[in-house]
């Protein structure tokens, strides 16, 4: 973390905006406290070993502590919130040290040694009490109101899209450490890594377990490039290597960054489209500021796309065209963006009030994660693609579509799989600050 900063500064007053958020949440729902618990460790099949822990999104908003399962955080509006942190009288792990860090000054630390004893810290009626988390065996023994109210966690999730002053730090952070992680797999990747040797260069860059990082890094050679999600690392790299498309994100204090970026290995007319692309990505970047609906955004990027498909011999059809038809569709399936937060793809994305109720996606265009008006404070990713993906391919082949798409181009493409470029933008009055450009700058330095 930037080490000008104030930490506890900025941490003091994002939580006293996260108490304002929930003072206002429990009172619109009627209750007078609310519990969150930090998790269980999950226990795999018929084995005494246990999943990664995952700290969830409601608990370390907050306090960054993501590696201590069975914590409670239990607030009262107007009360110092209580962190119950788990010390077992346990010879076989090491127990969590009582942290002490920028944020510690925040709660009010006590330890539990086990789920009793935190319930025996707790006030005895927990009856106005809103529970969030996972539900364990005892919780129906303990008297909480309600566990997880939906209209509840809506006006938290609603909230969250504005990131506070402390949060935008640690996104800044975030994009910082995946930036050093991407430098690092270019490199690995120029020098004929595999996918897996790949992987391992990005997270060794970052300084991260892998359990650590916000969603398993996409390294994806060749045409895996056309699977979304591809989430194979193959051991070996490819007889001969045409292109990479990395998606990886780092994280600070518990806040994600979703970094994606295309590569040509040799291909001087793959690298020209990467570039142009890039191009079409930044003008994407650009149109983002405070008062945009995100929908209008997300078809501008269909029409750039498609503009772009045509210029260079891919579709026969200009953009309006290509986006009327369903032919931009084709090469690019997903939403442009999403919300990013504590979450990668953070909560609240289609909410249209803090009650509730949905904005729906345009037609067409299902995957859609954002369909709210930008605000000054949210965090967004700007994601374009072209993909070259064969069950689609073959679809649009098999209707109208096919007359608009020049075949023998696709065919050469095919196996570069895809281009994503993937930056995270924190929303301005007036812009956007790119975290991911920013990052990238500064490790060049
Ligand atoms: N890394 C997942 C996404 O870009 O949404
Ligand atoms: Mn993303
Ligand atoms: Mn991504």
């Amino acid at each position: 973390m930037d080490e000008t900063l104030d930490l506890a500064a900025l941490h003091a007053a994002h939580t006293l905006t996260q108490r304002a958020r929930f003072d206002r949440a429990l009172a619109a729902c009627g209750y007078s406290g609310a519990l969150v618990y930090s998790g269980p460790l999950a226990p795999i099949f018929r084995d005494d070993q246990t999943h990664p822990f995952r700290v969830h999104a409601w608990f370390k908003a907050w306090v960054p502590l993501l590696d201590v399962p069975d914590c409670f955080l239990y607030y009262e509006p107007g009360r110092t919130p209580v962190l119950l942190l788990h010390q077992p009288r346990d010879y076989w792990h090491k127990a969590a040290k009582p942290p002490q860090s920028y944020w510690t000054a925040q709660v009010d630390l006590r330890p539990a040694a086990d789920r009793a004893a935190a319930r025996a810290a707790l006030p005895g009626d927990l009856g106005a009490t809103a529970y969030i988390g996972e539900a364990f065996p005892e919780l129906a023994e303990w008297g909480v109101a309600a566990a997880n109210p939906p209209a509840l966690l809506t006006r938290l999730d609603y909230d969250r899209a504005v990131k506070t002053p402390y949060e935008l730090a640690c996104l800044r952070e975030a994009n910082r450490l995946a930036a050093r992680g991407h430098r690092a797999a270019a490199r690995a990747f120029a020098g004929g890594a595999s996918e897996l040797e790949i992987e391992l260069a990005f997270v060794r860059a970052c300084g991260m377990r892998e359990q650590e990082l916000p969603y398993n890094p996409i390294v994806a050679l060749n045409e895996s490039g056309a699977v979304l999600h591809y989430q194979l690392l193959e051991r070996a790299p490819p007889a001969a290597l045409h292109s990479m498309l990395i998606d990886a994100g780092a994280e600070a204090a518990g806040y994600a960054s979703d970094v994606t970026r295309t590569y040509s290995y040799a291909d001087a007319d793959f690298a020209s489209l990467v570039e142009r692309f890039d191009e079409v990505q930044q003008a994407l970047c650009s149109g983002v500021h405070a008062g945009v609906d995100w929908r209008d955004l997300h078809l501008s990027a269909h029409r750039l796309v498609a503009e772009l498909l045509h210029e260079s011999d891919i579709t026969t059809c200009d953009g309006e065209e290509a986006v009327a038809a369903g032919v931009s569709s084709v090469f690019l399936p997903h939403g442009i963006g999403h919300l990013l937060g504590l979450q990668v793809h953070d909560a609240g994305g289609l909410l249209r009030s803090p009650e509730g109720g949905e904005i729906p996606r345009p037609e067409g265009h299902p995957h859609l994660r954002l369909t709210r008006v930008l605000e000054e404070g949210f965090v967004v990713t700007m994601e374009p693609g072209i993909y070259f993906i064969d069950p689609l391919l073959e679809q649009a082949r098999g209707d109208a579509r096919a007359a608009k798409i020049n075949w023998t181009r696709v065919e050469s493409l095919r196996k570069f799989g895809g281009i994503r470029i993937e930056d995270d933008l924190a929303v301005t009055s007036s812009g956007a600050e790119n975290l991911t450009r920013d990052a990238f700058a500064a490790e060049r330095e």
